[in-house]
């Protein structure tokens, strides 16, 4: 056969508690423990098709030529496939966000776990989730954990972990938990996370304090999870997400992902707090502010990010399935 081809969709995650840093550059290990919720309906559909037609790998992005950089990535994971399958025959690779207009949240995530589901499945592999876990890991860490709906645990790893993957710690049915997402910025983040990690890495005196905090705080986030208590989750998903912005503003130069509408945002959410909600904020490489909450809460939450000075739109998630894939015909 000269084409086969295979669909998948994936859905974006927000990380509980917060990776922030590699072990391994080369290898992209996480060198803290990550723990995050996969999040409906912020969904990317990625179209994967093997063409013995094509002289060389294409790949468009909400319709659109993608840049250098992002194509260089992409076949990066399509070359591990062909290895892994034996396959000569260069790709076509669509893929699609359907987040809601201008949502202003990264894609990565979906996009890569996404891809690695339907470029394996277009090759004819039939490989377990932990396998495309640990491949949608080495393009991006946090797409290892969109393989699985509901919540999931990527463990950090040392170099040579090669095979290391995410884990499912529950499924969607698990909590009805809501996350309440305020965008407060138009365009790209000024400072990717991999350069800002490395930076980080490499600058900042408080980054052994970082990798000291992340394992004991991913581990009463877990529990708080299994547990399903949120007064024990709120403290430490806040704790998490202040000090990976703690650690990349001490860099040199410092990563300041804040724009004054995250502050207002964030001061938002402690004035409910104090009025007796129990929700919190988290906040990943850019200004947007995300605020986990019951549903119950759900309506008062958004409300009141939306009123929030400069705080531009909001739009609720909560927790999702994990990557499904289908083979063309
Ligand atoms: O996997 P990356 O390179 O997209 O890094 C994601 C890093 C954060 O979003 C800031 C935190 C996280 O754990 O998702």
């Amino acid at each position: 056969m000269s084409e086969r081809g295979a669909r998948a969709r994936a859905r974006a995650n927000i990380a509980l508690a917060k990776y922030w840093g590699k072990s391994d550059d080369a290898s992209n290990l996480p060198a803290v423990p990550s723990v995050s919720i996969t999040l409906d309906p912020l969904v990317t559909e990625t179209t994967v098709v093997f063409d013995e037609a094509l002289s060389a790998d294409a790949f468009s992005l909400d319709g659109a030529p993608a840049d250098a950089g992002e194509l260089a990535r992409v076949i990066a994971m399509l070359d591990e496939v062909r290895a892994r399958a034996g396959l000569g025959a260069r790709a076509r690779v669509e893929s699609v966000n359907h987040f809601p207009t201008a949502a202003g949240l990264a894609s990565s995530a979906s996009g890569f776990a996404a891809l690695a589901a339907a470029a394996s499945t277009a090759a004819g592999l039939h490989e377990p989730l932990e396998v495309l876990s640990a491949r949608a890991r080495r393009a991006s860490a946090s797409a290892a954990r969109s393989i699985w709906g509901g919540f999931v645990e990527l463990p950090a790893g040392e170099p040579g972990d090669d095979a290391l993957s995410a884990r499912p710690l529950a499924g969607p049915d698990h909590w009805d938990l809501r996350v309440v997402v305020a965008v407060t910025a138009v365009g790209r983040k000024a400072v990717g996370s991999r350069r800002g990690m490395n930076h980080t890495r490499y600058t900042s005196v408080y980054w052994d304090a970082w990798l000291r905090e992340s394992r004991p705080l991913a581990d009463g986030i877990i529990d708080a999870i299994m547990t399903r208590d949120l007064e024990r989750l709120v403290p430490l998903v806040e704790q998490s997400f202040f000090a990976m912005h703690a650690v990349a503003m001490t860099a040199s130069p410092s990563i300041l992902y804040w724009q004054p509408a995250s502050v207002a945002a964030l001061h938002t959410l402690r004035q409910l707090r104090q009025d007796g909600l129990l929700v919190c904020p988290t906040m990943d490489a850019g200004p947007h502010v995300k605020a986990l909450c019951r549903a119950a809460d759900c309506a008062v939450v958004q409300q009141a990010l939306a009123e929030t000075e400069g705080v531009l739109r909001t739009l609720v998630a909560s927790p999702g399935p994990g990557v499904e894939v289908e083979a063309l015909p």
